[in-house]
């Protein structure tokens, strides 16, 4: 079948699709889009999420068929052209970065609590990322690349 939807604020159309696929696939296999990982396909560890209309959501449990006409942002999506989010900048400096398996998932999921409170205290930011696993940073230097992301966010909003 083919699947007409919108990746990244693209109107994108794929063909020869099987229903059963998955977004995740979809994404990496069919539109070049390899940010969003692939580690359990069974929707346990995050590290495939990406927002399906605004919505946090583990690609690897949606079926392409569900996202016709529907509005899909990946890791890929958060940076400006060459400039990454704060976010992802965040990570990088932080070096809440090793393997990076988790990282795309994080990334989207502490985008997601930063757009909705800025300043988030630890339980916050912990119960937030609760869904998405890491097997190498032992969880410190993600905590503290989100608070670093959050305090440049609050800054600029308290800049404009
Ligand atoms: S690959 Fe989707 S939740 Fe793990
Ligand atoms: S950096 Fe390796 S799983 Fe998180």
């Amino acid at each position: 079948m083919r699947i007409t939807t919108t990746i990244n604020g693209e109107r994108r159309e794929v063909d020869d699709v099987w229903e059963g696929e998955s977004l995740l696939y979809v994404l990496r296999e069919r539109m070049g889009l390899p940010g969003s990982k692939n580690a359990c396909e069974q929707g346990e560890c995050g590290s495939c999420t990406v927002y399906l209309d605004g919505v946090p959501a583990c690609s690897c449990l949606v079926a392409a068929g569900q996202v016709e006409d529907r509005e899909v942002t990946t890791v890929e999506g958060l940076a400006d052209r060459d400039t990454l989010h704060p976010v992802q900048q965040a990570f990088v400096e932080c070096g809440a970065v090793q393997c990076g398996f988790c990282t795309p998932g994080l990334v989207v999921a502490a985008h997601d609590l930063l757009a909705r409170c800025q300043r988030p205290s630890d339980p916050e930011i912990r119960e937030a990322l609760a869904g998405n696993l890491c097997r190498c940073t032992g969880y410190e230097k993600i905590l503290d690349a989100v608070r670093v992301a959050g305090g440049r966010l609050a800054e600029a909003t308290a800049g404009q």
